[in-house]
């Protein structure tokens, strides 16, 4: 089985779908910034261990990644997935997981890297918006893509209504693609092509608003 840790920011709903998923995985650690995540104590529900290496402690962004490395590590993971993870890695760190670190980005990207997916994907005026699950790599949110899922984008929306449609999607897609990781059906390849093997051929599209509007 292949042995996972999780990276949180907060809240922690992406890494609580992916422990519910009946993932043929180990959950061996989730990990984050930020001492105060509510993500923590799902965890530690879920009886998996966690650890807390605390961005503020440490002088640059090369020292935090190193010493968030050394607590990944120990672990001994397979596969590394950020779940809400709200820091900018550095390269070393990114070479160093090349292959099986997995992020989760709340737009189809590459529109809308960065924050504020939400928010910009109405000011533009979007009519179809969503979620990818991608490779990580050293662009910011800009990896082989694995999964996307589309949702529309609905008059009289606010960010928050957009953003608990798409963060539906997401609680089906990340899991979806760390099950195929974990079935070795995943590969990234040297020229950053994602492959995934025997995979069914996609049916149908999400045209918004509807053809017979
Ligand atoms: C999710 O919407 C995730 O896609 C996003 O943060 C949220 C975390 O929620 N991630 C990013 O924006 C990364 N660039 P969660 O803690 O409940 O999973």
């Amino acid at each position: 089985m292949k042995r996972i840790v999780i990276l949180i920011s907060g809240r922690g709903s992406n890494m609580d779908a992916l422990l519910n998923a009946g993932l043929p995985a180990r959950f061996v650690a989730v990990i984050s910034n930020n001492p105060d995540a509510r993500g923590l104590a799902t965890a530690r529900d879920h009886g998996v261990a966690t650890a807390v290496v605390d961005h503020r402690a440490f002088g640059d962004r090369g020292a935090f990644d190193a010493a968030l490395a050394a607590e990944i590590d120990r672990h001994e993971p397979d596969l590394v997935v950020l779940a809400g993870f709200m820091r900018v890695l550095t390269d070393a760190f990114v070479g160093r997981y090349h292959g099986r670190l997995l992020n989760i980005h709340p737009s189809l990207l590459p529109a809308f890297p960065g924050l504020d997916t939400h928010r910009r994907a109405l000011e533009t005026g979007a009519r179809i918006h969503g979620c990818t699950v991608h490779f990580v790599t050293p662009a910011l949110d800009h990896g082989p893509i694995v999964i996307q899922a589309a949702v529309p984008v609905l008059p009289g929306d606010t960010e928050e209504k957009l953003a608990a449609r798409v963060l539906r999607e997401e609680h089906r897609i990340y899991p979806q693609a760390v099950r195929w990781f974990c079935e070795d059906r995943l590969l990234l390849d040297a020229a950053g092509a994602v492959t995934l093997r025997k995979a069914a051929e996609a049916r149908g599209a999400l045209v918004s608003p509807p053809l017979d509007a």
